[in-house]
């Protein structure tokens, strides 16, 4: 394994304390540098690397496989954003009258609305519950014999809630129930394993715990499914017969490229291809390592301080990169005020103040960020 530099990685501003990854995530140098030589080369020879450009965005469509364990690369495709993927899944299977959808209550507004658009086909939407003792018990006892999909977040973003996929997985397989994971929390963050997890779709824009830019988004379709979803976007980059302008006839193409209708954000691409060259080389298992130490550290100093109250459920043995908490005194847009005049980067989000570093993130911005919190009300 390569020693990565991570001083030299991260060339963060000193005086922010950067606990916004579950928002955005600032870029690791080599992406920066990526960026500025794809814009520079675009300034100077325009382009004439097309080839070589291409081989970047298969490289990214490899590590987003190698990411998710993914059988092959078939079944990866490229979209803008999370968003335009769950779009693309629910207005792509064929419902019938009176189907449900199981979610939960706790979903970002993405992975709601996306399915209660398909309430005009008389699609239902139901939402489980998490603030119970075993949320995926709470989800499993949700699905019945009307529903044909679920579909979660690996991690919930406003209280870091890290659900059992596995567990979930095997509950929609045994009920042949359709299985959507909305993975964006987690990836780049902790292990994910689709053929594990047996989801049938999976959908992650890069730019949270991938470090990458906004506008590139992972797309993973079951080989299965690769032609049940009805397509709506058409263009010449998703037939077989792409390059050759020439005929008439097109087909469309058999793998997940058909997803992706015309030209690719070239920009996004080069930028998250370098961001996972990084995280592939410190791993998978050292990055989810080092979050743990920053996440425990974290609670550890957050349980110490009179006026904090945590909302994240630290019991649970699945944990994420997210870690809300709320003060007893002082509201939550009032704190998060103060803290950002502080230069502490964070979101009020799941009825408190989310921190989330990441597995670069310096200890000693964690302390300065909980001492930047009033003790006084
Ligand atoms: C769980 C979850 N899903 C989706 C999104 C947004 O997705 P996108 O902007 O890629 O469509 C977010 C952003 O915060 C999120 O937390």
């Amino acid at each position: 394994m390569k020693t990565v530099d991570l001083q030299s990685e991260f060339p963060q501003d000193p005086d922010l304390c950067y606990l916004n990854h579950a928002a955005v995530a600032p870029w690791p140098r080599r992406t920066a540098e990526a960026v500025s030589r794809f814009a520079q080369t675009n300034a100077t020879r325009g382009a004439t690397d097309y080839e070589r450009w291409l081989e970047t965005e298969q490289s990214l469509r490899q590590r987003l496989a190698r990411l998710i364990n993914a059988p092959s690369t078939r079944t990866i495709a490229l979209q803008k954003n999370t968003s335009e993927g769950l779009s693309a899944i629910a207005w792509g299977l064929d419902w019938r009258p009176g189907d449900k959808i199981v979610i939960t209550d706790q979903e970002f507004p993405s992975n709601r609305i996306v399915w209660e658009s398909l309430q005009v086909l008389g699609v239902e939407v139901v939402e489980a519950g998490l603030d119970t003792p075993d949320p995926e018990q709470t989800i499993i006892n949700a699905l019945d014999r009307e529903t044909r999909l679920l579909s979660v977040s690996s991690v919930q973003y406003g209280t870091g809630l890290t659900l059992d996929l596995v567990r979930l997985g095997q509950a929609c397989r045994a009920r042949g129930i359709l299985f959507c994971v909305d993975a964006i929390q987690s990836l780049g963050a902790l292990p994910f394993d689709v053929t594990q997890c047996q989801a049938d779709f999976v959908v992650a824009d890069g730019h949270k715990w991938m470090l990458g830019p906004e506008g590139v988004a992972l797309f993973y379709v079951a080989e299965p499914h690769l032609d049940r979803l009805r397509l709506h976007q058409y263009g010449w980059h998703m037939v077989r017969e792409r390059g050759n302008y020439d005929v008439k006839t097109w087909n469309i193409a058999n793998d997940a490229r058909r997803f992706e209708c015309g030209s690719p954000n070239m920009l996004g691409i080069h930028g998250l291809e370098a961001s996972l060259a990084l995280l592939e080389e410190v791993g998978t298992s050292r990055i989810r390592t080092e979050l743990m130490t920053r996440v425990t550290a974290l609670e550890e100093r957050l349980r110490q301080h009179p006026q904090v109250e945590l909302i994240t459920a630290t019991e649970r043995s699945l944990r994420s990169g997210i870690i809300t908490f709320r003060h007893r005194s002082l509201p939550t847009p009032a704190l998060f005020k103060h803290l950002r005049d502080q230069q502490v980067v964070c979101a009020p989000r799941g009825g408190g103040i989310r921190f989330s570093p990441h597995f670069y993130t310096p200890l000693d911005v964690l302390d300065r960020a909980v001492e930047l919190i009033p003790v006084e009300a």
